[in-house]
């Protein structure tokens, strides 16, 4: 059976021509068609996708490379559409494989001939990085202010926590104490350097593929460095074979989204830890929790354990994009339709974590008398029995032994190291005094680790200046 060959006059039932008909004399195993379709995927793409094809046109008329008017028909025409799509009135039609023959096809129903004079010296696969490039620039700035949203959140629930004492952990057992803004400013931390990543990600988005053609290049005179000023594109690829088949902008954004959820995941480890009744550091709100269908007293953190299980989500979205481009040879291979739904999956999930994580550290009510009374426990300022020693000239080994006597004297007398006698602390080693003991006063404790960046109060102060600073708040 014979392809149709026009797009126009295709009658009731019949199917679309496909725009890359010439060549064949035989229809499209159906199988084969749902089975290579996109459009029901990347038909998200399509406002980007019509403004770089808009910018395209006015291009290829500046440059005389098809006729102005032509030109101004093809965008007047693109506009139409990219309104109808806004509006949810285009209709995508799965015969036509993806959204860019999806568009081709209704521009040229819309004008005509002229229609067909869009894809002259462009080809769908430097289109398509053009697309998913705009699109990406985007979502990384949506990301970006969500991930704003998160650091605010954290630097307001800080500035309330400077003087709430804590136990800091490792190995999830109590080892010093710090402050809850101390704890906080540490995730502060790390969401700050996922801001930079994806700012340094987003540089090497915002470049144009767009004139690569095929994969060589094109014989018309076209203006690339025009069409990349239209798009807001800071550099044009230098590699017509790399530009049709670099897809390393998307494995970075990618691996800088799944890093972002493993620190989202963290923190949210941390709020399921916090508001179980062991450690009872914060309580959650109604909005921010929900409860059991079997057991009635049950409060369960479930957004922030959705939050870390999603974490696994971008992780293997990340995973796919580095198994899908490790084995193909330049240039464009159709195995890079596989790369949408994994970007478009990291990009969702990133963004829509980070919303909500923003408004569950907001909502969060924090109990400073049960991280208070956690840090009582757990002996932890015997590093500063120790240290007291060491300011005496005691080697830090030694020191450490007999602190660690200390505690152990302690701990079997069932009292903190601050009610230790003078004959125990003898007992421990001879070269402690009485007078150490002052240092192993909480307060003390967290006051005294005024090195840079450490856990004082000075030093905290100084890392929500510079937070605040950084957030422009
Ligand atoms: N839908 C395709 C993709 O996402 C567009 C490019 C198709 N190019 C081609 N030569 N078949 O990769």
């Amino acid at each position: 059976m014979a392809v149709e060959r026009e797009v126009k006059g295709g009658g009731r039932g019949r199917a679309p021509a496909k725009p890359w008909g010439g060549r064949f004399s035989g229809r499209t195993d159906p199988r084969v068609e749902a089975f290579t379709q996109s459009v029901s995927f990347d038909r998200r793409l399509a406002p980007w996708d019509i403004r770089g094809s808009i910018a395209h046109a006015e291009m290829l008329g500046a440059c005389r490379i098809i006729p102005r008017a032509d030109a101004k028909k093809i965008v007047g025409g693109l506009r139409a559409i990219l309104r109808e799509v806004e509006r949810g009135r285009f209709s995508f039609d799965p015969a036509l494989e993806d959204v860019h023959m999806n568009i081709e096809a209704a521009l040229t129903r819309r004008i005509g001939p002229a229609g067909g004079r869009l894809h002259t010296a462009r080809s769908r696969n430097d289109q398509v990085a053009t697309s998913v490039r705009l699109w990406l620039r985007e979502e990384i700035d949506r990301i970006q202010a969500a991930l704003k949203g998160l650091r605010k959140a954290l630097l307001r629930q800080a500035e309330r926590g400077v003087d709430w004492v804590m136990p800091g952990y490792t190995h999830l057992q109590r080892a010093q104490p710090v402050t809850f803004a101390h704890h906080l400013l540490a995730y502060g931390q790390m969401f700050r350097r996922d801001a930079e990543r994806l700012a340094e990600a987003r540089r090497r988005v915002n470049v144009l593929p767009l004139g690569a053609g095929a994969l060589a290049g094109t014989a018309h005179p076209i203006d690339r460095r025009m069409v990349a000023r239209r798009l807001g594109f800071a550099e044009v690829a230098g590699n017509s074979m790399d530009a049709v088949s670099d897809r390393d902008f998307a494995v970075e954004f990618a691996a800088t989204a799944a890093l972002a959820m493993v620190h989202l995941s963290r923190l949210g480890e941390e709020v399921v830890l916090w508001a179980s009744a062991e450690f009872g550091f914060v309580e959650l709100p109604d909005a921010f929790s929900t409860g059991s269908s079997l057991m009635p007293q049950k409060r369960n953190p479930d957004p922030a354990e959705i939050v870390r299980g999603k974490s696994a989500r971008v992780i293997g979205d990340l995973v796919a994009l580095l198994a899908l481009l490790k084995g193909l040879p330049l240039t464009y291979n159709r195995d890079m339709q596989e790369d949408k739904e994994p970007l478009f999956d990291a990009a969702d999930t990133l963004r829509a974590c980070l919303e909500v994580m923003a408004g569950l550290v907001d909502a969060v009510r924090p109990r400073p008398e049960r991280m208070a009374q956690a840090a009582e426990g757990g002996y932890m300022t015997a590093t500063d029995l120790a240290d007291a020693m060491v300011r005496r000239g005691v080697p830090f080994r030694e020191a450490h032994e007999a602190a660690g006597r200390a505690v152990r004297l302690a701990s079997s007398r069932g009292v903190p190291l601050s009610e230790l006698r003078p004959a125990d602390l003898k007992k421990a080693d001879p070269r402690l005094r009485a007078a150490d003991l002052g240092a192993t006063a909480l307060a003390r404790s967290v006051a005294s680790r005024r090195s840079e960046g450490g856990a004082s109060r000075a030093s905290v102060l100084r890392q929500i200046r510079a937070e605040r600073k950084r957030l422009d708040v």
